[in-house]
């Protein structure tokens, strides 16, 4: 039977090259981006979403083996927290639906290390209340007081805490779905690349995000990983959010976090 994969963010970088790879294995893969894709919507705003949700059904015709969130924007900006937080957890529950149709469902989700970094509680807290209209008052309130560049990692820590709490209930692992994240340090995708030319912010984000194996990932290194965790091999891994860092997790929060 021909897996059936949605993958959002499917027009560039670590979502590109998941659906490179997914296809060349024989998969059938629904794309879903605000750019050019299968489904074309913004996951920003809940039309977008809802549309999304209903497109990739009609296309998957009632059934989908695997759904991979990818898409994300690292901006100072209370959009980060509609797409990245938002726009990943509405859209796996409006799919959840059509994995339960799969007799090996699995779903993955891209975190980052920058969930790691100091973060907006509040706005983490509206999060995980599922409220998307406080979380984003406090978001433009943060960048209202200078602390925008918090917005990125509140998003992505709170999509992690999301992911722990939802992973082993009775909708996912109750279910026989594994939920997990990869959280990657940095990669040569356009997301970094207009960070990476600039000397300053090189050298900042480098201070920030120390990577001593290897350096900065290209997509496709994300993309194996979350290969892997929307396999039929992952029958026991849920809840996880694994670093493909090149080790910079472990080197800024050490052997206490584990
Ligand atoms: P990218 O910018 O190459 O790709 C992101 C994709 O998401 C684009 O195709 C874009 O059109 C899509 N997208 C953005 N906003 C959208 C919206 N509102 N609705 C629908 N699609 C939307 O970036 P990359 O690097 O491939 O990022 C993928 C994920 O990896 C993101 O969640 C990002 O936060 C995460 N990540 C990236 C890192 C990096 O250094 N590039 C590091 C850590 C995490």
């Amino acid at each position: 039977m021909t897996r059936r994969i949605a993958v959002t963010g499917s027009a560039s970088g670590i979502g590109k090259a998941l659906v490179g790879m997914l296809t060349a294995q024989g998969a059938t893969v629904i794309g879903v981006d605000r750019d050019t894709a299968d489904v074309r919507a913004d996951l920003s705003t809940d039309e977008g979403r809802t549309r999304a949700v209903a497109e990739v059904a009609e296309l998957a015709a009632g059934r989908l083996d695997g759904v991979v969130a990818c898409a994300g924007v690292s901006l100072p900006d209370p959009i980060a927290v509609s797409v990245n937080y938002f726009g990943v957890v509405r859209l796996l529950a409006g799919l959840r639906p059509l994995l339960t149709a799969a007799p090996q469902p699995r779903a993955a989700v891209v975190g980052s290390i920058a969930g790691t970094q100091p973060v907006d509680q509040a706005v983490i807290d509206a999060c995980l209340r599922d409220d998307e209209q406080a979380a984003l008052e406090r978001a433009r309130a943060a960048v209202e007081s200078g602390a925008g560049s918090r917005l990125y990692p509140s998003s992505k820590s709170a999509l992690a805490q999301w992911l722990r709490r939802t992973a082993v209930t009775a909708d996912w692992a109750g279910a026989g779905i594994p939920l997990n994240a990869v959280a990657p340090g940095v990669v040569l995708s356009p997301m970094a690349a207009p960070l990476l030319e600039d000397e300053a912010m090189k050298k900042v984000m480098d201070e920030a995000v120390p990577m001593p194996l290897n350096g900065y990932a290209e997509p496709g290194v994300i993309a194996a990983a979350l290969d892997w965790l929307i396999s039929t091999g992952n029958t026991h891994m849920t809840g996880q959010v694994i670093y493909v860092d090149g080790g910079a997790d472990a080197t800024l929060r050490g052997p206490e976090v584990f």
